[in-house]
């Protein structure tokens, strides 16, 4: 399998920001640090560096630091991948590729972080763990490509496997940028109100109630009247209630698991 983009004859949509390699002394000190081992640097920022994600990047609230799997490519033409042991379609990234690139992000990190193996295979993805993310000092993300990565490198890092839902995406560079924007914005001064990501779906356990703006009618749609009263309280009541009839309605896990005492 090849992860060569064909053009088709058509002209690349390319973007103009360009991701910038971190020189060792351009390294924010106690800043929290995401590095991203990939096959695909360039697709990095991406998304992460628009909007609040962007703008807490360029104001150093959050690093990131990505290291290309290429380099550590084996022979003349830095091959990554070999065929899988045993037979089977496709190709796998290899041990002694991937080794030296994680050697590569210890050697670069300030602190020891968390190493992430992106897999369909892994545990899913939630809301706590990119809290417990954020509480951190940063995190190391291996983003797989191909079928995936050689067993005997994810043993000997003991790398954690996580997956961003059960489906197979081409690579992990989206489930990546995912994982960091979660937690990118629960670091402090990343939202402009933190109240609200206490108040958004899976923080509490419930999923959040409906937002409306203005105009107050649209299209023969009218805001609840209740939140045009300005009364606090029958707003906050409101919002619970909605809150709980859609998470009974739509996660019912959720809601068997749902403790009114923690929310
Ligand atoms: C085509 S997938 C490999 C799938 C693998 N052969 C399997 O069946 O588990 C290539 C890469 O995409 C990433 N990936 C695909 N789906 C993912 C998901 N749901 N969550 C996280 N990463 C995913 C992983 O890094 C994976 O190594």
């Amino acid at each position: 399998m090849s992860d060569t983009p064909r053009s088709h004859g058509r002209k690349a949509i390319t973007t103009s920001f360009k991701p910038r390699e971190l020189m060792s002394d351009e390294r924010l000190a106690g800043v929290w640090t995401a590095q991203v081992i990939t096959l695909f640097p360039d697709a990095f920022p991406g998304v992460l560096g628009q909007s609040l994600t962007g703008k807490a990047l360029k104001d150093g609230l959050w690093q990131l630091e990505t290291i290309d799997l290429r380099p550590f490519g084996i022979g003349k033409h830095r091959n990554v991948d070999d065929t899988p042991a045993g037979g089977g379609a496709g190709m796998v990234l290899r041990a002694d590729v991937v080794a030296p690139a994680i050697e590569q992000a210890r050697k670069t990190a300030q602190a020891k972080l968390p190493l992430i193996y992106l897999s369909p295979r892994g545990k899913p993805f939630t809301q706590a763990m990119a809290k417990s993310l954020a509480a951190g000092p940063g995190v190391t993300l291996l983003c797989g490509r191909f079928e995936g990565v050689d067993q005997r490198v994810l043993d000997h890092y003991e790398i954690v496997e996580v997956s961003m839902g059960d489906y197979v995406l081409t690579g992990g560079e989206i489930p990546a940028q995912a994982m960091l924007d979660a937690s990118v914005r629960l670091l402090p001064g990343v939202l402009g109100n933190a109240d609200s990501a206490v108040e958004e779906s899976h923080s509490n356990g419930l999923l959040e109630h409906p937002q409306y703006t203005k105009p107050a009618e649209w299209e023969g749609h009218e805001t609840p009247e209740v939140l045009m009263s300005g009364h606090h309280g029958n707003i906050a009541k409101w919002r619970r209630a909605e809150s709980e009839k859609l998470t009974q309605e739509r996660r019912p896990d959720m809601w068997a698991a749902f403790d009114p005492k923690k929310a």
